[in-house]
């Protein structure tokens, strides 16, 4: 999913924000010149380190601790793609993350977001009437197709791509509720119907002519 939102978006920096322990950015890094993982997290950044060293791109992959919402050390318009995987849900900030990815995006460069879908039927009805807490933290929040394509928009970036995919928590799950979910994706997918499906998509671009917009808090 992530490659094909990618699509042909130039190919010289990467940056992964909400990097976590590198596992995507490690897995992209092969296919741009450089690649660089910010996160919150100095103890995620610290096993990303050590992943990366092993990796077949030690010399050009690099991660740093850095609040997705600042990007302090990400220059403006240094970046062609930025990823944010399974991470903007966590974030308190989420509109000023965004405009941050729009600030250091290349004119032309891409923002690529996948995050579990806040309308999908476990969260919005399943769990709450089997009364499972489906957070993680207690500052977690499920972000609807609309959610994320607000903060892409009001940040000034241009939506190309919203779309569903395969996204089932596993782990969460009561036992034999997994392959009734799964069943329900493979149904969501065929027929479209969203609700059924747990994980959105939104790839939007940085116009190439645009003003710069304020990236203030
Ligand atoms: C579920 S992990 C996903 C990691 C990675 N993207 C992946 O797909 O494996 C979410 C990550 O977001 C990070 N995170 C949460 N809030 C953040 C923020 N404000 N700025 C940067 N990273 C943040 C967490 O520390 C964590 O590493």
């Amino acid at each position: 999913v992530i490659r094909r939102l990618v699509g042909d978006a130039p190919r010289q920096n990467l940056l992964e924000i909400g990097c976590g322990t590198g596992i995507h950015l490690l897995a992209l890094a092969g296919e741009f010149e450089q690649a660089v993982g910010t996160d919150l997290s100095p103890e995620m950044v610290r096993v990303a380190s050590e992943r990366l060293v092993h990796s077949p791109w030690p010399n050009k992959v690099s991660v740093r601790v850095d609040p997705a919402d600042e990007l302090a050390t990400v220059a403006d318009r240094s970046v062609d793609v930025v990823l944010c995987i399974g991470a903007l849900e966590h974030m308190l900030e989420r509109a000023a993350v965004v405009r941050q990815v729009r600030r250091v995006l290349r004119p032309g460069g891409v923002f690529v977001c996948l995050t579990p879908n806040g309308g999908y039927w476990w969260y919005r009805f399943l769990a709450p009437l089997v009364r499972r807490d489906t957070r993680h933290l207690s500052t977690d929040r499920f972000l609807t197709l609309g959610d994320v394509r607000g903060f892409v928009e009001d940040a000034g970036l241009t939506v190309e791509t919203v779309e569903h995919w395969t996204f089932v928590p596993r782990g969460d799950l009561p036992t034999g509720v997994g392959p009734l979910l799964g069943a329900a994706d493979k149904i969501g997918e065929r027929l479209g119907i969203g609700w059924l499906r747990g994980g959105i998509a939104v790839a939007a671009l940085r116009p190439a002519d645009a003003a710069d917009v304020g990236v203030s808090r």
